[in-house]
């Protein structure tokens, strides 16, 4: 399987480099893009400098290389996650701007009908952002935003940052061992 994971300048950063640290030695070939907005969030709430992040995937492409093979939809990908998705990266999909490698592949994945998560991040939410949620929602795109889950009783940040990412990787059919699932309340 081959996967496009975009890092945009919305906090969470981290949701986007555990991605990358949780599938780098498996089969899964990941094809990185990071907006300079990554590289500052990445600096300020990860404990992780750019190269080691770059160093985690298996491609790495420059935000303003639209030669890039994954700007084409000639080149065979099974999908593409943005974590976290700004609210400008994500006007700038809905309206199908393409100036930068992540809202090209982006494009590319809705015109080829390509699997596109969002996991758009912002609170409180304007009209605007909805509208342009609702928007991509209904062209297919997959609106997952990063909400945490309390039923399975986190005691870390990165108990609350893996749930979220196990669930983000089910999206693509990637079912990770680790992942704890709901049993059902009397299971407990
Ligand atoms: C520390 C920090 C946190 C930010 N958090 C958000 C956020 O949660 N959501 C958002 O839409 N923008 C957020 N921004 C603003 C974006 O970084 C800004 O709109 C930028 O232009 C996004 O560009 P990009 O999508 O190309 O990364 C944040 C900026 C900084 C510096």
């Amino acid at each position: 399987m081959k996967l496009i994971i975009a890092i945009t300048g919305a906090t969470g950063a981290i949701f986007g480099v555990r991605m990358l640290d949780l599938l780098k030695n498996t089969e899964i070939e990941t094809h990185l893009v990071l907006s300079p907005y990554a590289t500052k969030t990445i600096k300020l709430e990860t404990k992780y400098n750019i190269k080691e992040v770059e160093e985690m995937a298996d491609y790495v492409y420059a935000y303003k290389d639209l030669g890039a093979k994954i700007s084409s939809g000639s080149f065979l990908v099974d999908g593409m996650i943005v974590a976290p998705c700004s609210m400008k990266t994500l006007s700038s999909i809905r309206i199908g701007l393409a100036d930068n490698l992540i809202s090209r592949a982006a494009d590319v994945m809705l015109k080829e009908n390509k699997k596109l998560l969002l996991m758009t991040r912002e609170t409180p939410l304007s009209t605007i952002h909805l509208e342009n949620m609702l928007y991509l929602s209904k062209m297919g795109a997959k609106i997952f935003p990063p909400m945490p889950a309390f039923y399975n009783l986190p005691e870390s940040i990165e108990d609350i940052v893996d749930h979220l990412v196990y669930r983000y990787f089910d999206q693509f059919g990637i079912h990770l061992q680790a992942a704890k699932r709901w049993q059902g309340l009397n299971q407990k």
